[in-house]
């Protein structure tokens, strides 16, 4: 099973960002994590982490049929882009919501999530574990952990 994991806007700087929030984990190592962890759950990932808004929304897209999940962090784009929400309602692809950190204990504006009413979930708060986490979640959903 293919599974598509979607970085958002600035996490590209992970490790250097905000690392009293964030952590020193870099993507690069949260990608090699999930990438070693899919190997022995079966699943194969495609990893695309974008700044821009319209290149999330072509990924979601074109993910229709093309993979049974997406484990998608939109960052900032959860709190305010009802255009990637529609587009992951578009496509008949599952979403898994991912953030590194508790957004519930940070600032108000990022208290809500546009993103959450039509994810099968949301993990938050456990740093790069927070992948880890969904992965685990997307091979339930997928029966891919009872092989
Ligand atoms: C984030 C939380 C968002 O509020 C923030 O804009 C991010 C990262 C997280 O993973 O904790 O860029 O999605």
């Amino acid at each position: 099973e293919k599974i598509l994991v979607l970085h958002g806007p600035n996490l590209n700087l992970l490790g250097k960002r905000e690392p009293d929030i964030y952590g020193a984990t870099t993507l690069e190592d949260i990608n090699t994590m999930l990438q070693e962890r899919a190997e022995g759950l079966g699943l194969e990932l495609t990893v695309i982490q974008t700044n821009h808004e319209g290149v999330m929304i072509d990924a979601i897209q074109q993910a229709q049929g093309q993979y049974a999940c997406i484990i998608i962090n939109p960052a900032a784009f959860t709190h305010y882009s009802i255009a990637v929400r529609d587009a992951l309602a578009a496509v008949s692809v599952p979403a898994i919501e991912v953030h590194l950190s508790n957004i519930y204990r940070r600032e108000d504006f990022r208290h809500h999530s546009v993103i959450s009413p039509i994810a099968v979930g949301q993990i938050a708060g456990f740093g790069a574990n927070s992948y880890l986490l969904a992965l685990e979640a997307a091979a339930g959903l997928l029966g891919a952990d009872k092989q």
